[in-house]
């Protein structure tokens, strides 16, 4: 018995109609929903079913591959490929894109998706997540993977499943930020935070410290700041946390504001940026936007990066507004010089006139 409640089903239904030509999204994203369903359960047994641990194979961008990466890749798959909204998919798993195989009749969306983010944690029992965008194909021939290379601005819809104590499925269709709660005795996903609206002001970060040493200046800036609390220029006192979990840092972002950082500098120099643009910064940026957030790399919105390539990954810095408009204004300032003492140039190093001579 639902009690009156809204279900993932009946919100489709209602926040779709009327949306000429997006009537058959309801139909995709019940998949998408069954899919999270099964992975649910799937994680939830943790260690009973012989399915964690690495598989021993690399994905595409060179990460050792889980089991449950590739086996929720495959239920991701399996539920979305039959029912002819889609003409295509990828994910972090594949390298290049899945067509919909000829058997199944061929539609207009192109889905994209990481299946486990956060994965390095299922071993360890913390929270994972799936990270998905719908994207429409541009022209009536089959998709090319340039066809996947739109900018975040043109998701028709995006959302993540976050496995926590409960299984909660946050989406927007771009009408709000709206958050589901799975109901383990019915199977239904029940409305349980419509139109979600995130504090524009906060006292929480969540970066990576351990990268410290890379980080470009304004970044370094703000996180020092941060720290000094109330006897720097921020003048209030901050909390740090890191689950190491991209869904689960944006849920308790969502849910009661903070900033997320994944910014440029990472230990390995070949891989200066983190996470990947068109399915992890592009849906959550959609989500916290319209949650009235923002996201950015510090010096672009993400939602207005036009993609070069499938797997590229972007810095990635997101949450309350006030906080990443600051983050921004430290770009600014540094990228014109004046976050810092002017120095001559006729002192530099190499100058004639050198400090010490
Ligand atoms: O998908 C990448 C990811 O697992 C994110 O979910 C998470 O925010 C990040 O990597 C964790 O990175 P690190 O290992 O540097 O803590
Ligand atoms: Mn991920």
């Amino acid at each position: 018995m639902l009690s009156g409640r809204t279900t993932l089903a009946k919100f489709l239904v209602e926040q779709l109609r009327g949306h000429t030509g997006q009537h058959d999204l309801v139909s995709l994203l019940n998949n998408v929903a069954n899919a999270v369903k099964t992975i649910s359960s799937m994680v939830s047994k943790g260690a009973l079913d012989g399915n964690l641990g690495s598989l021993g194979t690399e994905n595409a961008q060179g990460e050792i591959q889980k089991k449950l990466d590739v086996l929720t890749n495959e239920v991701m798959l399996g539920n979305c490929e039959w029912s002819g909204q889609l003409c295509g998919m990828a994910s972090e798993e594949m390298a290049t894109p899945y067509p919909i195989p000829q058997q199944y009749p061929q539609g207009e969306y192109l889905l994209v998706f990481d299946p486990l983010d956060g994965s390095s944690n299922i071993d360890i029992n913390m929270s994972v997540g799936t990270i998905f965008s719908i994207l429409r194909n541009a022209t009536d021939a089959a998709p090319s993977e340039q066809s996947y290379l739109q900018a975040g601005a043109k998701q028709l819809a995006a959302g993540y499943a976050l496995y926590g104590p409960a299984t909660m499925l946050v989406l927007t269709l771009g009408q709000g930020t709206h958050c589901f709660t799975l109901n383990r005795e019915s199977g239904h996903f029940v409305l349980t935070h419509p139109n979600l609206k995130m504090p524009a002001h906060t006292s929480e970060f969540a970066i990576n410290t351990s990268n410290a040493r890379f980080w470009e200046p304004p970044v370094a800036r703000y996180v020092k700041e941060c720290k000094e609390g109330a006897s720097g220029p921020m003048g209030r006192d901050f909390n740090m946390r890191w689950i190491a979990s991209m869904v689960a840092e944006v849920h308790r972002i969502l849910m009661r504001g903070g900033i997320f950082m994944y910014p440029r500098g990472g230990k390995d120099a070949a891989l200066p940026d983190r996470l990947r643009l068109l399915y992890e910064a592009n849906p959550m940026a959609m989500l916290i936007e319209q949650a009235g957030g923002m996201a950015t790399t510090g010096r672009q919105r993400i939602l207005d990066i036009p993609p070069q390539q499938l797997h590229q990954r972007v810095p990635v810095i997101l949450g309350s507004s006030n906080e990443v408009k600051r983050i921004i204004r430290y770009h600014t300032e540094h990228d014109n010089g004046i976050d810092r003492p002017f120095v001559s140039p006729l002192f530099q190093e190499r100058s004639l006139f050198t400090q010490d001579c």
